[in-house]
């Protein structure tokens, strides 16, 4: 059986402060169970988690995002291979999503670089792909 972590040591081994980790686990991304005494414990797979957390917000995911991913993974047990899998092939297609996102924004930056309109007929960047058109005719965020 293996041995429960401390806040300290799972601080230590992880490379994240101890507060970090305690909003972690408010915001439901790690879990600990409670010893007698009320302190905290951590399953030694909480340092894969916050391995991928730390991966995650690096290529641009947000908190959220990552809890909500996170959510469908055991909390009582090491993700398997098959479960990291899973994570990695949906967060692969929103990658790309994102990607395809920012791409389009440098492509529309490079038109309004020095043109200042902001015009909502014209300007791909405050209306991409005139959303808000389809609410209707007039100033849609004026009423
Ligand atoms: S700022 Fe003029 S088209 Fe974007």
């Amino acid at each position: 059986m293996k041995r429960f972590l401390t806040v300290s040591e799972l601080a230590q081994r992880s490379g994240i402060a101890a507060s970090a980790l305690r909003f972690y686990e408010s915001r439901g991304l790690i879990a600990s169970v409670r010893t007698s005494g009320n302190q905290r414990r951590f399953h030694p797979s909480m340092l894969r988690r916050i391995a991928l957390i730390q991966v995650a917000q690096s290529v641009g995911f947000t908190l959220e995002e990552i809890a909500g991913e996170l959510a469908c993974l055991p909390m009582n047990r090491t993700a398997t291979k098959r479960d990291w899998e899973r994570v990695a092939v949906k967060w692969q297609k929103e990658l790309a999503a994102k990607m395809a996102r920012l791409q389009s924004l440098n492509d529309n930056l490079t038109g309004c670089i020095g043109c200042g309109c902001l015009s909502m007929k014209a300007c791909r960047l405050l209306n991409p792909e005139d959303a808000l058109a389809q609410q209707g005719n007039g100033a849609q965020r004026l009423s």
